[in-house]
């Protein structure tokens, strides 16, 4: 059994009037590893979360934290243990990028000059330039905002991290970024991080474990996202995940057995193209000149780039290999190495039929 960090036993929270925004909450959050409250709206995610550190107190019930009952500690004391991560980064908007990150250090007690020296090695960590540690919040883009709230949050080096909705303000794309990045971190920080989302996608990726939560503050499931996807506990969650499930599971299956395919190229090279191969009528994949995919030329055409579909890596799970065949115009996935050099094609086909495999195995385990 992995160790708990927090727990949460019985816990209610009941505002004047109305149903409890949490109903009786048990539930354990492991040493070291990423929890994902998620939920529609209003089902107590972010109430659930700020009572771990007191700024909510619950109505009935106890959550202990490191085996201490939060409530022996001082309110004031117990919230600057623990990182706390916003949706609005909520910086302070007239202090430099490095003081806000110091706040809590320097509420701690550690010296000016010191708090600001690991300010500076947090900008790194979170992957921002050191030159941005001058600038004003006002004076940063959404993302970097949330770069330097989760520098702000480790800056005391806390073991349990609090996260409500930090990416949910910022686009698609910088979205996608953070989180690779808040795993990278993770790798080496082993923090206990508590992450509220309304993403299920963003729950899946994130999560060790996943809880899912009802409307009326109750715990409808909780489990890895693997399970969540693929054995839903009731109709609720079911209909919470999505119809796209059966396809976001995928992205927990090994790849281990699709096969890589050899496929016919065209270098393309300083002095133009060049073919490698005698394949006439079929799509041919367009390669620099250190073999690295740049897209691909229709059969039976000039040579003219169709840009390619999404990569495939060897290792990645099986929603990524379908996902490359089904991207692409030639309707081949485009497999890379770890440099980004071409090993060959998947096939589609191939991808769905190990699926179908898979299925039969688990079916004739039950
Ligand atoms: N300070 C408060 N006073 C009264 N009701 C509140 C307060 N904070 C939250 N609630 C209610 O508690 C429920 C859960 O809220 P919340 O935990 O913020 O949900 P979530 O984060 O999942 O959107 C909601 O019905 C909300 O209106
Ligand atoms: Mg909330």
């Amino acid at each position: 059994m992995d160790q708990a960090m927090i727990e949460f036993q019985s816990v209610t929270k009941q505002y004047p009037g109305g149903q409890p925004a949490v109903d009786g909450l048990s539930m354990s959050i492991a040493k070291g590893s990423v929890t994902v409250f998620v939920g529609p709206s209003g089902c107590g995610k972010t109430t659930s979360l700020r009572m771990i550190n007191r700024m909510v107190e619950p109505t009935s019930g106890t959550i202990t934290v490191d085996g201490r009952d939060v409530t022996s500690v001082p309110a004031a004391e117990l919230r600057r243990s623990m990182g706390y991560v916003m949706q609005s980064a909520g910086l302070l908007p007239h202090r430099s990028v490095l003081d806000n990150i110091a706040t809590v250090p320097r509420l701690n007690g550690v010296s000016k000059a010191e708090a600001r020296k690991r300010a500076r090695e947090l900008l790194d960590v979170v992957g921002l330039a050191a030159s941005l540690g001058g600038r004003y919040p006002s004076q940063l883009s959404g993302g970097q905002q949330q770069r330097v709230g989760v520098a702000r949050a480790l800056a005391a080096d806390p073991p349990v991290l609090l996260m409500d909705e930090p990416f949910s303000a910022v686009d698609p794309v910088v979205r996608d970024e953070l989180q690779q990045e808040l795993l990278r971190l993770q790798k080496d920080l082993a923090k206990t991080i508590v992450f509220v989302t309304h993403d299920i996608d963003e729950a899946t990726i994130l999560g060790d474990k996943v809880a899912v939560f009802a409307t009326g503050g109750k715990l409808a499931q909780y489990a890895s996202p693997e399970e969540i996807l693929r054995a839903p506990a009731n109709q609720f969650v079911a209909s919470f995940v999505g119809r796209d499930r059966g396809f976001r599971h995928l992205g927990f299956a090994p790849s281990d057995g699709v096969a890589i395919h050899p496929v016919p190229t065209i270098i393309r090279a300083s002095g133009g193209y060049e073919s490698d191969s005698s394949a006439a009528g079929g799509w041919q994949l367009v390669v620099d000149a250190d073999k690295r995919p740049l897209g691909w030329s229709a059969p039976g055409t000039e040579i003219e780039l169709v840009p390619g579909g999404s990569l495939f890596r060897p290792g990645d799970s099986l929603r990524r290999a379908l996902d490359s065949a089904l991207s692409s115009p030639s309707g081949l996935g485009v497999a890379v190495d770890a440099d980004g050099v071409v090993l060959g094609v998947v096939r589609g086909g191939e991808v769905l039929a190990l699926i179908e495999e898979a299925r039969q195995v688990r079916q004739a385990a039950l």
